[in-house]
């Protein structure tokens, strides 16, 4: 955590800040260990600050000292934040925020006691993008938890359960497999629903024939996994057979390119190459990925757009499909960890689609 603290720190020259206010969750946990509701950061030149309550007393100590920041961070319990950020910043400093993070009345209030307060847009963010081994640590199990839950749920595809009914299953098997608690809202797509690519499980019943998708990721120690695989109960036909294997062939291309040194753009253009080569490019309706961590949906993007150069220690997914309304859907999707010399993938569950 003092490294976190010191790289972050070594920044705030780069956009003219003296200290900063963090109060994003997930930035808060990165830099301090904390994951209680409610918590700000305060990092200056000196000194840095876990504000809390008195909820939160004991929980913030053990969870600061569990994360080898407590030499590092003090904790402040009161509810009186303003007091106590005029205690800790020097009133002439510029102060940034999380522009992105902070409501108008929390801006409102911060006025009152900075003398100037700036906006930062995406600064700790940046900084967690690339994962140190202990997070790529947290990640990794997420995934191999999320594999065995697949593992252990598969075949109940058989049975002809509801989406729901699966969903349910998957989240518990990931919990047993110890999992915190699954990474994000778990999808199971059938049929026609599969050709949502963010379907909310709903009472359906998958039925031989259909194409089920299914995203599942697992959280562990705050960090998270995200994963896609296509099913079909039963022979699959010969065009469920044709987009199956289109889109692995695309997954497979975006894999091949990402590596340290690339851009984040070419893992895009890799899938979307192969899928419009096979003339299903207007069917492939989403970006390619996005970073993992901490949050399921981060940096870097993986789109045409993105900007970002691979670098190691990023974690993104690379999960191309492809949705035709009324007929289903199909999409594979891999976290993978940048390594110093190309990618490795961290979800590892077979790409068998045939069931049953
Ligand atoms: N599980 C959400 C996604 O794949 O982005
Ligand atoms: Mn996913
Ligand atoms: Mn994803």
């Amino acid at each position: 955590m003092s490294t976190r603290l010191a790289a972050l720190r070594q920044r705030f020259d780069d956009v003219g800040i003296d200290a900063l206010v963090v109060t994003a969750a997930p930035n808060v946990c990165y830099l301090t260990g904390f994951t209680g509701s409610s918590g700000t950061v305060v990092v200056t030149a000196e000194r840095a600050a876990l504000i809390t309550d008195s909820r939160y007393t004991e929980r913030a100590e053990s969870e600061l000292d569990a994360a080898g920041a407590a030499a590092d961070v003090d904790v402040v319990i009161t509810r009186a934040i303003n007091d106590a950020l005029s205690e800790l910043v020097d009133p002439a400093a510029v102060v940034g925020l999380e522009a992105d993070h902070v409501s108008w009345a929390e801006l409102d209030r911060f006025r009152d006691v900075v003398g100037e307060v700036r906006p930062t847009y995406g600064f700790v963010e940046a900084q967690r993008e690339r994962k140190d081994a202990d997070e790529l640590g947290r990640i990794a199990r997420a995934a191999s938890i999320a594999d065995g839950a697949l593992a252990t749920c598969r075949d109940a595809l058989s049975a002809e359960p509801t989406e729901r009914e699966l969903a349910h299953a998957l989240d518990d098997a990931m919990r047993h497999g110890g999992a915190d608690r699954p990474g994000f809202d778990t999808i199971v797509a059938s049929g026609p629903n599969a050709a949502r690519p963010h379907h909310d499980p709903g009472d359906r019943r998958i039925r031989r024939g259909d194409l089920v998708v299914v995203d599942m990721g697992a959280e562990v120690e705050g960090y998270r996994s995200d994963m896609t695989r296509t099913f079909v109960i039963g022979p699959p036909t010969p065009r469920q057979v044709e987009l199956l294997d289109a889109v692995r062939r695309a997954q497979a291309a975006g894999l091949a390119t990402a590596g340290p040194d690339v851009p984040a753009a070419a893992v895009d253009r890799a899938c979307r190459d192969h899928l419009a080569s096979v003339g299903l490019g207007d069917s492939f309706t989403h970006g390619t990925g996005h970073g993992v961590g901490l949050v399921i949906h981060e940096g870097p993007a993986v789109n045409a757009k993105s900007t970002a150069t691979l670098a190691p220690g990023h974690v993104i997914t690379i999960e191309p499909g492809v949705y035709l309304r009324d007929f289903g859907g199909v999409r594979w999707e891999d976290t993978v960890a940048i390594t110093d010399d190309g990618a490795e993938p961290l979800t590892r569950s077979p790409k068998e689609p045939i069931v049953g």
